[in-house]
């Protein structure tokens, strides 16, 4: 669907932070997902919430005076800053495929890893 293309800002999907060819009562419309805009949005901030429940994890594995998580969620971590970092990349370039494909890869990275971590410390 392109939605990466339809806004190439970053924070603000154009002008604003919701995106302003759109408004949020269309949320509630059954073909929401046909909107790309409104799918660039999604895709924005469930990346945004990944990472704020990324630092909640992050906070408790800390304070457990139990270190074996500490290695496996820093490295969980660079993955995910990794992933934000080359998503930026991709909308301010314009969807350039030497970025979106790093990003897929990389997506796929995390997929990899994660299910490694809880394959080796069963979780
Ligand atoms: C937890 C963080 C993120 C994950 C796991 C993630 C995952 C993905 C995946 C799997 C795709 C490929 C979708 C497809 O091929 O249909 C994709 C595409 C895309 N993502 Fe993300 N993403 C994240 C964060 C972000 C952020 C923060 C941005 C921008 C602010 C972004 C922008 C894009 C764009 C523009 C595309 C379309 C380009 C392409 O097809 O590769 N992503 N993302």
């Amino acid at each position: 669907m392109d939605a990466g293309k339809v806004y190439n800002t970053w924070p603000l999907m154009g002008t604003t932070y919701f995106p302003d060819d759109s408004k949020f009562i269309e949320f509630l419309n059954i073909n929401v997902f046909d909107n790309p805009s409104i799918v660039q949005f999604i895709h924005r901030n469930l990346a945004y919430l990944i990472v704020g429940i990324y630092i909640y994890i992050l906070f408790f594995t800390f304070k457990d005076q139990n270190k074996i998580f500490r290695k496996p969620i820093i490295i969980i971590g660079v993955s995910l800053f990794l992933q934000v970092v080359l998503g930026i990349f991709t909308i301010l370039s314009g969807v350039k495929i030497f970025y979106a494909s790093l990003h897929q890869i990389n997506s796929i990275l995390i997929i990899l890893i994660n299910s490694i971590f809880s394959l080796y410390y069963k979780i």
